[in-house]
């Protein structure tokens, strides 16, 4: 086997069966670039900065295959009000983290973070989809949740639709929905994830999605866990963590640092950032969570509400011991600085050496 192309990517129109996820524009453009398919996850960006970004991937691609990735949980507020937000958010949290800011003086500096500039609600993901579907993208992923709403257009439009999932009910969801491709992803990934690990999870997803392609996710870090993925049905994989120490990703330094310090056993599953659970690198802000005395973080708008402003405090004055970002257990394989191109070169190499010492 000489190369690493095969139905997928035909599909796709990519050189090789590797998807990556990025919440940087440049490293999207750059896994692009380098053969794969860059997404460009989205979430968090207002309507306006996701028509910038799409234009940007739109310029910066030349024709090379790329996608969009937005999470649309369901039971989530109608509106975008936070003044309702935090009127039910109780009094014991607001002081638990006000006491986390002292402790570490955090400055109030009054300004929101990523989490807290706007309240995850049903108006905002109907005002995304909505740039979306008019920005001619060809890959929209769901990450959780798959509303109708956001479904029909996308396959009016013709785009490929593809669905994050953890367990084979989500898959079964997902295929009815109408998703085009599977992401099966174990519960190795960095950021949200599920109980299941992706050895156990990949080959049960793969049977259920029949003719649809399978991509493996969830500790993907070498071309042996490509071959391996391959071997157990996927058609291709879809990486998180590997992209965070490019150099593309402009991840600041302190974070940098434990990250390429982590083992795999480094990374922990916490609610307090978002209220659902997430994949981490461990720090002071989870170890605090933890702490026996520490309230049981909120359910999913009302923690990015009540810690959203803090963290994006800690971020840009550089709290050290509380600053940590998501990251999936295959941090252990990535200890420097390096870029993308890099990491793809030799993700394709080592599958091909791998494939090629198994016939
Ligand atoms: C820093 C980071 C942020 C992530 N944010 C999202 C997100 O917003 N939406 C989403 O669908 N997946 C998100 N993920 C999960 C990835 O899409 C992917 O499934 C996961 O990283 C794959 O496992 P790996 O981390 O072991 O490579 C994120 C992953 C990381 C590492």
């Amino acid at each position: 086997m000489k190369s690493l192309s095969n139905s997928l990517s035909g599909r796709v129109g990519s050189e090789y069966p590797i998807f990556g996820f990025s919440h940087s524009l440049d490293t999207t453009v750059a896994i692009t670039r380098a053969g794969g398919v860059g997404i460009w996850g989205a979430t968090r960006n207002t309507p306006a900065e996701i028509e910038e970004g799409l234009t940007f991937l739109h310029t910066n691609t030349a024709g090379l295959p790329y996608g969009v990735d937005l999470v649309i949980p369901p039971g989530m507020p109608d509106r975008d009000n936070r003044d309702e937000i935090e009127a039910a958010i109780p009094d014991g949290h607001k002081a638990f983290v006000e006491q986390i800011r002292t402790k570490y003086n955090v400055p109030a500096d009054g300004l929101s973070g990523k989490r807290s500039r706007f309240v995850r609600s049903e108006e905002m993901a109907r005002q995304q989809v909505d740039v979306v579907m008019d920005s001619g993208v060809q890959v929209l992923a769901l990450g959780i949740g798959s509303p109708v709403w956001a479904i029909e257009p996308a396959k009016e439009r013709g785009m490929t639709l593809v669905s994050l999932v953890g367990q084979p009910k989500h898959a079964e969801r997902a295929i009815a929905a109408g998703a085009d491709m599977l992401v099966a992803q174990g519960y190795d990934a960095g950021a949200h994830t599920g109980p299941v690990g992706t050895f156990s999870l990949v080959p049960r997803i793969v049977d259920i999605a029949g003719d649809l392609p399978v991509l493996a996710a969830g500790g993907v870090a070498t071309g042996r866990h490509i071959a391996a993925s391959m071997a157990m049905g996927a058609q291709g994989v879809w990486i998180g963590t590997a992209w965070l120490q490019c150099a593309e990703e402009h991840t600041a330094p302190e974070v940098m640092a434990k990250l390429a310090a982590a083992e795999s056993a480094d990374t922990v599953i916490s609610r307090a950032d978002s209220g659902k659970t997430l994949r981490q690198i461990r720090s002071n802000w989870t170890d605090e969570w933890e702490h026996p005395d520490a309230p049981k973080p909120l359910g999913m708008p009302y923690q990015d509400i009540l810690i959203g402003d803090l963290l994006g405090q800690i971020d840009r004055h550089e709290v050290e011991p509380l600053m940590h970002s998501p990251a999936g257990q295959s941090i252990a394989y990535f200890n420097e600085t390096t870029t993308v191109a890099e990491v793809m070169e030799g993700l394709v190499a080592e599958t091909l050496a791998t494939l090629a010492s198994l016939t």
